[in-house]
């Protein structure tokens, strides 16, 4: 029997085009932008959860960036950073990119061969490498010889800020780079941007403007890096959607089933409403919950495949369902780490019943039968682990995903 494609996608950033929400973050991102293009780059730093939408958010900007609708021009260069990534890694994808980019501008071409020319000196500098020496490829020179090409691009293709000569037209570049939690000591990445964003200030290079991204950690690792690196970056935490950018979300999914000429299809507001319990408005949760539901709606629905609220739950707690599958990535890790200690245990039973209500340390410790002590520690270590989060304010706890109470009450169902 013919069925729809599944209209949910929890392995991949969202297209820029089905991006919902997160409205006062894109007004301060596009101000970065607007000030970049003026000579006044005010650089950011993304933040969030797994999965909370940190690339999608990326993907978003960068679109925006490159929209004549939004009046933006930018040469925009993605680069992710993994364990192994260097500083000539970076420097590589920038020449890849803005070749590939200015390539169609002929005038230029001689320009951008001379450019680069100090990758080869570093890469050749990396055959007789010395292990004993710092490794050339994440030389600081490199910090150097990157700007002063930086400069040289932007004079040549970017419209002067000084003089209003329009030059290629390009407003700057924009230059993403993503999963920096991942970066290792050696990309030293804290102090290498730091450097580098210095050395474009004092060269007059302002049209330069530097987005990143990465896991609430990133932060650490710029700190250890270089302290005030931390400083020169606008931090944008990325919280859980709002409900009604998840009710858009599934409104997305709704026409993209329909105008594949399903035109009855539809979700059903009790469904919509057990979508909003269970993924507690994280993004990629949103995304598990209404693939499995879907799936369950494609065997068991009539005709139009209508979603309802008992396809939610099945294609929950089904065999590698969505709570299993998103248990294994989130929850699995921590709650091995806790398994075998029943004061947690304990406590945790307690708070899953009513896992969106927060408690304080006297009520739960009661509940629990713990003295405050043993509850006391407890739940720093339940905090340490992310399983609960502490609100700084009135030091009350709550569970930190609220599926994580299913998925724990499926693990321990007396
Ligand atoms: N604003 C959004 N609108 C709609 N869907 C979103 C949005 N943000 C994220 N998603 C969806 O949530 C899931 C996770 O998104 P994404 O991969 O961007 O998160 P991430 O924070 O980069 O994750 P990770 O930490 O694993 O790199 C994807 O399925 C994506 O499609
Ligand atoms: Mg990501």
């Amino acid at each position: 029997m013919d069925r729809p494609l599944n209209p949910f996608d929890p392995s991949h950033p969202i297209p820029p085009g089905q991006f919902v929400g997160r409205e006062q973050e894109i007004e301060e991102l596009k101000a970065a932008l607007a000030h970049a293009k003026r000579g006044r780059p005010r650089h950011f730093l993304i933040t969030g959860d797994r999965g909370a939408g940190k690339t999608s958010f990326l993907d978003y900007l960068r679109t925006n960036a490159t929209s004549r609708a939004q009046k933006f021009n930018f040469i925009v260069v993605d680069f992710a950073v993994d364990q192994n990534s260097t500083r000539l890694d970076l420097a590589r994808t920038i020449q890849d990119k803005v070749n590939e980019l200015l390539a169609i501008h002929s005038p230029i071409r001689d320009l951008l061969g001379k450019t680069w020319a100090f990758i080869q000196r570093f890469e050749a500098a990396g055959i007789s490498y010395n292990p004993s020496e710092p490794s050339p490829e994440n030389h600081r020179e490199i910090i150097r010889s990157l700007a002063d090409s930086l400069r040289k691009v932007v004079s040549a293709v970017c419209v002067d800020v000084s003089t209003g000569e329009p030059n290629l037209g390009y407003d700057g570049v924009l230059l993403l780079i993503d999963e920096v939690d991942q970066s290792s000591d050696d990309l030293d990445i804290g102090t290498f941007l730091k450097l580098l964003l210095e050395r474009l200030n004092s060269v007059g290079c302002k049209q330069v403007v530097v987005g990143l991204a990465g896991l609430h950690s990133t932060r650490q690792v710029l700190i250890k890096s270089h302290p005030s690196s931390l400083r020169v970056f606008d931090e944008l935490p990325l919280g859980d959607l709002k409900s009604e950018d998840i009710e858009g979300l599934l409104a997305h999914a709704e026409l993209q089933v329909r105008n594949e000429g399903y035109d009855r299809f539809s979700f059903s507001p009790e469904s919509i409403g057990q979508i909003l319990e269970f993924s507690g408005g994280h993004a990629h949760f949103v995304h598990q919950f209404g693939y499995c539901a879907f799936e369950k709606a494609c065997r068991s629905s009539g005709d139009d495949f209508r979603v309802e609220a008992t396809h939610v739950v099945s294609g929950a707690f089904e065999p590698r369902g969505a709570l299993e599958l998103i248990g294994d990535m989130y929850f699995q890790t921590s709650y091995e780490r806790i398994v075998d200690k029943n004061e947690m245990l304990s406590i945790l039973d307690r708070a899953c019943e009513s896992p969106s209500v927060h408690f304080s340390i006297e009520a739960i410790s009661a509940e629990s039968r713990l003295d405050i002590q043993t509850t006391r520690s407890a739940l720093n270590e339940l905090t340490e682990l992310s399983i609960l989060i502490v609100d700084k304010a009135s030091g009350l706890y709550r569970i930190r995903h609220r599926c994580f109470a299913y998925w724990l009450k499926q693990r321990r169902p007396s």
